[in-house]
């Protein structure tokens, strides 16, 4: 299959290319589009054979639930039978955005999206191309990152052909993503509400609105997601992270990095700015300021994605800090140096 790509200015939207990317979307086939936080492989979420293709082409087990992206507000109530006065009082303040809500499901919502689940996802993206398909496309729109399962999810277009390019009908072109992570996922089913995949809206926001929130400690040492797997966001290099930090961390990566560079290894560094000029003789590649944790999140998935097209066989990166986004970062950078064959082994900082 050749895959079209359509080029949408995202500042000037071309209302009749969405015509024919949501009419693809009604052919039952699917089209890749940007949203505010990563790019997404959407199909029609009231086509169960459309739906079914998700899965196919991105090698994802059926049992790992779909995110549904609605434009409005209606919509929350057709898909969901019990909205709680929290949900309403988040998604008032963070939708459109990077913030998706866990709630019980209607009959509406098809269980190849949930997985069996009575629960279901739900999010209204911050993009305009993203909430003009929806509108368009009059119907709902199911989608996960569009990457192979496992793998870095894409943030330009360009990384979408790299992992499904032949594989689907259609990717929409919109640049770069803004925000560069996932959404927050949160169950709102459970009191007090749970974070489950931290993402785009920060815990701190989301305690600045409705108080308290529980994180899975699980989840912050990385061995919780919803997709139940440890091992996620992976690029094929293999990665290691460095949680020491300051002094400490400098001197582990470029303790590690030796190591494996006199092995014979082609290894990389991941390094914040200001520590760049720290590892001489190695090749490192930036992630932004330790202080700019928004540039860090926007450049994170792509920086490890150039590492792989260049080849590099080891990834060691430096770890930043826990609050904000930093959160989100982390917690992928974990999952992504998470073992992957026994997942008994302690993550280890050798090989
Ligand atoms: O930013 C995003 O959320 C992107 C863009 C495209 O919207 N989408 C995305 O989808 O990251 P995906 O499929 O890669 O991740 C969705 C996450 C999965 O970890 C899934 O297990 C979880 O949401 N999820 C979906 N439905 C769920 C449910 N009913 N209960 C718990 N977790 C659920
Ligand atoms: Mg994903």
């Amino acid at each position: 299959m050749k895959t079209k790509i359509l080029k949408i200015n995202p500042k000037k939207i071309d209302l009749a290319k969405i015509k024919i990317a949501a009419e693809e979307m009604k052919k039952g086939n699917l089209v890749a589009f940007p949203t505010e936080t990563v790019y997404g492989l959407g199909a029609n979420a009231l086509n169960e054979q459309a739906i079914a293709k998700i899965f196919q082409v991105k090698e994802r087990p059926f049992n790992d639930p779909l995110i549904v992206h609605i434009a409005d507000m209606k919509k929350l109530y057709r898909l969901s039978k019990q909205v709680p006065p929290v949900a309403l009082k988040l998604a008032k303040v963070f939708w459109p955005g990077p913030l998706t809500l866990i709630l019980k499901k209607s009959e509406l919502v098809l269980d190849i999206i949930t997985a069996g689940l009575d629960t279901v996802a739900i999010r209204m993206p911050a993009d305009n191309i993203a909430l003009s398909l929806i509108r368009v496309a009059q119907t709902p729109i199911v989608a996960p990152s569009a990457n192979l399962f496992g793998r870095t999810s894409p943030t330009n277009a360009q990384h979408v052909t790299d992992d499904l390019g032949g594989k689907i009908e259609m990717i929409i072109d919109g640049g770069k993503t803004k925000v560069g992570v996932e959404s927050t996922v949160l169950d709102v089913t459970v009191k007090p509400v749970q974070v489950l995949r931290a993402g785009g809206v920060s815990v701190e926001q989301l305690r600045e609105v409705i108080g308290q929130v529980k994180i899975d400690e699980e989840l912050k040492r990385g061995f919780r997601s919803p997709g139940m797997l440890n091992s996620h966001y992976s690029p094929r290099a293999r990665l290691i992270l460095v949680e020491e930090k300051g002094k400490a961390q400098v001197e582990k990566v470029f303790k590690l990095a030796s190591k494996y560079k006199a092995q014979g290894f082609k290894v990389g560094i991941m390094a914040k700015e200001e520590n760049q000029s720290k590892y001489n003789g190695f090749q490192v590649k930036v992630i932004g300021k330790g202080s700019e944790l928004k540039t860090c999140a926007a450049n994170l998935f792509a920086v490890l994605r150039n590492f792989d097209r260049e080849g590099f066989e080891i990834i060691i990166t430096e770890g930043l800090k826990e609050h904000g986004l930093g959160l989100a970062i982390m917690e992928r950078l974990r999952k992504a140096s998470a073992p992957k064959i026994n997942l008994k082994f302690d993550r280890d900082e050798g090989i």
